[in-house]
């Protein structure tokens, strides 16, 4: 593992600010929030996540676009309903996302449904619920959901995701739009599948998708792959097949650590200007870009100890409450949450890791951190995406609670998990 640099992850953003050493949250104090919700816990800015979400939306101006915010990233549904008032449509990848939008008013008409492995049981919930767009991912599902249109009586919105073979994404798990990959069909499938069922009463040809990855930093992959799209796109049109949408997926990478994202015009512009003359309308899938800056997880410092003259910090979190670190190496920067104004000279390297009986229950290994001492509270950043969705019971530890503020208050959106919670349904 690397050493970490010392980062101040409080520069990049201004919904999170010391004022006179002690971390706030908008207008309210974590250390507040730890005192009456308990730790470890996530805490999100709604106004982190308006501020992302219009910039997005404004980003894309110049054509006719639809933001469809990728659930999965962060399915609190507070969250969600936060999301569905500033306007966002939603990107699903299972039956369980749809409940969860149903069950705050989200219509289908603001829905489309992604995935490998869409079961007959979820295609029938979404045929019914009468989704924007299937975004299709092999002749086997396209020829399963023709068969359910049928079986409805009407026509099935349905896009391919086609795999545009372009090599993206911040790690080898998060990659998707390669050949190699188990997503989408590729470009010659594409357009054999959209002939073969250009006159079909049960497929309506509405969309075409690609999505290539997640947490990508560079525009070109993006600009490689919104051209091949476009060029398939004219292929159609000129075959009579006129898709209306046109989505190019997520995977717009964000600040964690070092890592320097493009602008988020520039990426904009590179995908405007690949699709703008074929007249579709632009879908969006954003899911990190709009969530991850906006949380951060909270937790406590239970010991400090030697090692093999390593300095730990154990923490009150663990790889079941946040797993990036664990799963992707993903460094996330750790810092307290009262801060007295100490020095750099200060500040010692240590390694700050949970409870969970792993090694790799590590948040970060070899980092600057000012001295603590047990019941500091230390801050994880960047935690708002795949972090509390991700989270898991394992070592039988109940799951974090999850808190949103809105300008100087704040409340539970999610309570955290209790004993009776971990044993129900055994
Ligand atoms: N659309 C589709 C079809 C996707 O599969 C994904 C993410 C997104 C949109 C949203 O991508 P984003 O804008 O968030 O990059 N657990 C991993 C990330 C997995 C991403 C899966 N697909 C992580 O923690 O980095």
């Amino acid at each position: 593992m690397r050493k970490t640099p010392y980062i101040d992850p409080a520069r990049y953003t201004r919904f999170f600010s010391y004022r006179r050493g002690h971390l706030f949250c908008e207008g309210v104090e974590l250390e507040k929030i730890a005192r009456r919700a308990g730790t470890p816990a996530y805490i999100y800015s709604g106004a982190s996540v308006t501020d992302a979400y219009r910039r997005f939306d404004r980003a894309f101006s110049a054509v006719p676009h639809r933001i469809c915010y990728a659930v999965k990233a962060n399915s609190n549904l507070q969250l969600l309903r936060h999301l569905a008032r500033l306007g966002s449509a939603f990107d699903i990848v299972s039956g369980g996302e749809l409940y969860r939008l149903r069950r705050i008013g989200v219509k289908g008409s603001h829905i489309v449904f992604s995935g490998v492995g869409k079961t007959r049981e979820e295609i029938r919930e979404a045929l019914r619920e009468k989704i924007l767009l299937f975004n299709v991912e092999s002749e086997a599902e396209l020829e399963l959901l023709a068969g359910e249109a049928a079986r409805a009586g009407r026509a099935a919105p349905a896009g391919l995701r086609v795999n545009p073979d372009v090599q993206a994404g911040g790690h080898p798990h998060i990659s998707t739009g390669h050949r190699r990959h188990k997503f989408g069909v590729d470009l010659g499938d594409a357009r054999r599948l959209y002939l073969a069922h250009r006159h079909s009463r049960v497929i309506d040809w509405q969309g075409i998708s690609a999505h290539i990855g997640s947490q990508i930093l560079e525009v070109s992959p993006f600009r490689r792959a919104a051209r091949r799209l476009a060029g398939l796109v004219r292929e159609l049109q000129a075959a009579g097949i006129s898709p209306r949408y046109l989505d190019l997926g997520g995977g717009f990478g964000v600040r964690y650590a070092g890592e320097h994202p493009p602008d988020l015009e520039r990426y904009a512009a590179a995908m405007v200007q690949a699709i703008r003359a074929l007249g579709c309308t632009l879908l969006l899938e954003p899911g990190r870009a709009l969530v991850a800056p906006a949380g951060v997880l909270i937790t406590r410092v239970l010991y400090t100890k030697r090692n093999g003259g390593r300095t730990f910090v154990v923490v009150d979190a663990g790889m079941n409450d946040f797993q990036r670190p664990a799963l992707y190496g993903a460094v996330h920067p750790i810092t307290k949450a009262q801060s007295p104004g100490s020095k750099a000279a200060s500040r010692t390297r240590v390694d700050i890791v949970g409870p969970v009986c792993e090694t790799g229950d590590s948040f970060l290994h070899d980092a600057l951190l000012e001295p603590v001492t047990p019941g500091d509270l230390l801050v994880l950043w960047g935690a708002g995406a795949y972090g509390s969705v991700a989270a898991s019971n394992y070592n039988s530890r109940p799951r974090p609670t999850e808190i949103l503020v809105k300008g100087s208050t704040f409340r539970v959106v999610r309570r955290r998990e209790t004993r009776a919670d971990l044993i129900r349904g055994e």
